[in-house]
């Protein structure tokens, strides 16, 4: 099983195909965080796991950053596809070793980086990284996958994934990604998790959504999509 740097080194070739077929899922999430931060002045953006770039810099494009975009990821061959542009910085490392003196008014953190990072703590450990990382009264959107999401990973499957997690049953939530000879594990999370990250920081939560991990429509109920948050750090 290889670490995720590995594994998106070796998918980095093949990511834009991957990432095409989850077109209308993420093109979903891309318009949300447009809609949602329309209004606030964003000077400094930042992108966590940014991968290829593409999305993050088509984001930047349509809220007209007015000072820079920071992409981060810790993947050196996903960050070689990345267009450069001015005003782009690109930064290769793990987002726990980044150290920034610049503060920012957007970050995002799309298609479940988060569950790529190793432990409970790790991911305590982002929220509150986040949170020194944002202006007062910025704004941290990001996205998971769901493991009681119903609509796609079928109403069995979910049902063991309900019961492992009462059962209190060693590594729920974790799975296997990716085909032989490249696989890494994966965490999807449940909508429950996110409780523990946020309330072991200052951020509040705004809002969230289901939305469809097929066709991008946004659902009333977390058994039918994934898991997408807008959180904010108070003024
Ligand atoms: C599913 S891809 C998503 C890429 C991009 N956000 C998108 O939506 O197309 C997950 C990305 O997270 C990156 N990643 C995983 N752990 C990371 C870490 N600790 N620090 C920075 N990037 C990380 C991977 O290298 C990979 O590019």
């Amino acid at each position: 099983m290889k670490d995720s740097k590995a594994y998106y080194d070796h998918l980095a070739n093949s990511y834009q195909s991957e990432s095409n077929s989850r077109k209308k899922y993420l093109t979903a999430i891309d318009d949300y965080i447009v809609k949602s931060v329309n209004g606030d002045v964003i000077y400094n953006y930042l992108d966590i796991g940014a991968g290829d770039g593409r999305r993050s810099l088509k984001i930047a494009q349509n809220i007209a950053v007015k000072k820079e975009v920071f992409l981060i990821d810790n993947s050196s061959k996903m960050l070689e596809n990345v267009s450069s542009l001015e005003g782009v910085r690109v930064f290769n490392e793990s987002i726990f070793d980044f150290n920034s003196t610049t503060k920012f008014n957007l970050i995002t953190c799309l298609w479940n980086v988060i569950g790529h990072f190793e432990t409970k703590e790790a991911r305590i450990e982002l929220f509150k990284k986040v949170s020194l990382l944002l202006e007062p009264g910025g704004v941290f959107i990001f996205d998971v996958n769901n493991r009681y999401n119903i609509s796609h990973y079928g109403y069995n499957n979910v049902e063991q994934n309900i019961k492992n997690d009462n059962l209190n049953i060693k590594d729920a939530g974790w799975y296997t990604l990716g085909e032989q000879p490249n696989q890494t594990k994966v965490y999807i999370h449940s909508p429950f998790d996110i409780y523990d990250y946020i309330k072991e920081t200052d951020l509040i939560l705004e809002e969230n959504k289901y939305i469809d991990y097929s066709t991008g429509e946004t659902k009333s109920t977390f058994f039918e999509g994934q898991l997408v948050y807008k959180i904010r750090k108070p003024l």
